[in-house]
C-alpha cells in the first residue's frame, strides 16, 4: 500500500526508486562523515570504542537482496576494517543450528525490518547471547526494535516489490560501518579521508549514471529477447552480477544466473553461446586483465557481452559496454549496481510486466 506516497510523474514507482538514488544515498550519509578525523558517527550503534575494537568476526545475514548487500557490506568491511566477514541468507542461518560466538559481530539486513526469517534468525542470535545490530529502512519495524543497535537507512519508504534504493544505501551503511570499525583499528587516516572523499563523490557520480537512462532502455531492447542471460563478476564485482540477476528474474522473468567469473570455466560456460548473452560487471581494479581475459573465453564461444565498467575494453572483447564514473575500488560496486537495476527495469517495460508488482512475490514476506 503506497498511502501518501506517490509515483511523482515516473511511470512506475521501479523508476522513480532508481532515480531517487542521488537524494536516498545523501540522506544515508547524512550527519554520519566527519571530515576531520576521517571517521564515522554512527551513534546509533550504541557501542563504545572499546567494544567496536573488540570484534573477531562479522557475521551479515538478510534475505534476498539484502543478502547480496550483505555480501558487499563483508567485502567492505575485510578491506577497510580487516576483519573476517561473511554474508549469508537468514533463512537458512535460522536453520542450521549456527554457532554463536561472543566475539562475532551479527548485523541483520532488513529493508521492512518486518521479514520473518531474518527476525527469528535475530530472536535465536539474542537468545544465544549474541550481539546483534540491524541495518534497517522501516524505522520502529521488528528488526529495528529486536536489535542492540543500528543504522537507519533513512531512504524513504520503498513501494516497487524490487529493491533498488534500499539496496544501496544498504551498502552505503556497510561503507560507513566498515570505516567506523577499521578507524579504530588499522585503517590509517590518509585511507579514512580517502574513502570519506570517495561516499561525498557517489550522489554525483549517480546523477551520471541516471543520466544514461535511454542508452541503458536501447540495450534492454537488445537483450530482452533472450530466454536466460549469464552474470559474472569477481571479488567486488559478483556480489553486483547476483543483484543484477536477481533483479533481472524478479521484474521481467527472464532467466538469470550469476557466477563468479572466475568460476565460468569450471560448469557454466557450457552454456554459453548465441542464446544467452553475458552481463559482465568489470571494474577497474586489481582483477581488470583477469576479466578481460574472460570476455574474451566468452565471445570465442560465440557469446554476446554486455560490459559494465570504467572503460571500453574494444569491440573484440564487448558489443556492449556501459561506462560509469569511478570511484574508490571499495566503493565502486555501489554506482556498478545502478545501471543493472536500470537494465532490469527497462527489459521488464519492453517485455510488458508488472513492474512494481511481480507475480508470485511480496514486498516483504512476513510468514514462514
Ligand atoms: C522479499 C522481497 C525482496 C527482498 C526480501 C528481503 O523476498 O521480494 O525484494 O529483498 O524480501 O526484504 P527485506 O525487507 O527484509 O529487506
Amino acid at each position: 500500500d503506497a498511502g501518501h506516497y506517490d509515483t511523482g510523474g515516473y511511470e512506475h514507482y521501479l523508476l522513480k526508486e532508481i532515480s531517487e538514488q542521488p537524494e536516498t544515498i545523501t540522506r544515508t550519509l547524512s550527519g554520519r562523515l566527519d571530515e576531520r578525523f576521517h571517521v564515522a558517527h554512527l551513534g546509533g550503534l550504541n557501542m563504545d570504542a572499546r567494544e567496536t575494537r573488540s570484534f573477531r568476526r562479522v557475521k551479515i545475514i538478510g534475505c534476498g537482496s539484502a543478502y547480496y548487500s550483505g555480501q558487499i557490506g563483508a567485502q567492505l568491511i575485510e578491506e577497510l576494517a580487516r576483519i573476517p566477514s561473511d554474508a549469508e541468507p537468514a533463512s537458512e542461518f535460522r536453520y542450521r543450528n549456527p554457532v554463536v560466538d561472543p566475539d562475532t559481530l551479527y548485523v541483520a539486513i532488513s529493508q521492512s525490518g518486518e521479514t520473518y526469517d531474518t527476525l527469528a534468525a535475530v530472536q535465536e542470535l539474542k537468545r544465544k547471547g549474541g550481539r546483534v545490530i540491524g541495518i534497517v529502512n522501516a524505522v520502529g519495524s521488528a528488526i529495528a526494535r529486536e536489535v542492540d543497535g543500528g543504522i537507519y537507512l533513512h531512504a524513504g519508504p520503498e513501494v516497487s516489490v524490487a529493491s533498488t534504493k534500499a539496496f544501496t544505501s544498504t551498502s552505503l551503511a556497510f561503507a560507513l560501518l566498515a570505516l567506523h570499525l577499521g578507524r579504530v583499528r588499522d585503517l590509517s587516516p590518509a585511507d579514512g579521508r580517502r574513502v570519506v572523499e570517495g561516499l561525498r563523490r557517489l550522489p554525483g557520480q549517480i546523477e551520471q549514471i541516471l543520466q544514461q537512462g535511454d542508452k541503458i532502455a536501447e540495450l534492454a531492447k537488445k537483450y530482452a529477447h533472450h530466454p536466460s542471460m549469464m552474470f559474472v563478476g569477481r571479488v567486488r564485482g559478483y556480489p553486483v552480477a547476483r543483484e543484477g540477476a536477481q533483479k533481472l528474474k524478479e521484474i521481467s522473468y527472464i532467466h538469470a544466473e550469476a557466477y563468479p567469473a572466475s568460476e565460468l570455466k569450471h560448469g557454466p560456460l557450457a552454456l554459453i553461446g548465441p542464446d544467452m548473452p553475458t552481463v559482465a560487471v568489470v571494474p577497474d581494479d586489481e582483477l581488470l586483465d583477469k576479466n578481460l581475459t574472460t570476455l574474451g573465453e566468452i565471445r570465442a564461444r560465440g557469446g554476446q557481452v554486455l560490459m559494465v565498467g570504467h572503460r571500453e575494453p574494444g569491440a573484440k572483447l564487448a558489443d556492449d559496454v556501459i561506462v560509469i564514473p569511478k570511484n574508490e575500488i571499495e566503493l565502486d560496486p555501489i554506482l556498478l549496481t545502478i545501471p543493472l537495476q536500470l537494465l532490469a527495469y527497462y527489459a521488464a517495460v519492453v517485455l510488458g510486466r508488472d513492474v512494481d508488482k511481480p507475480r508470485n512475490l511480496a514486498k516483504s514476506v512476513t510468514v514462514e
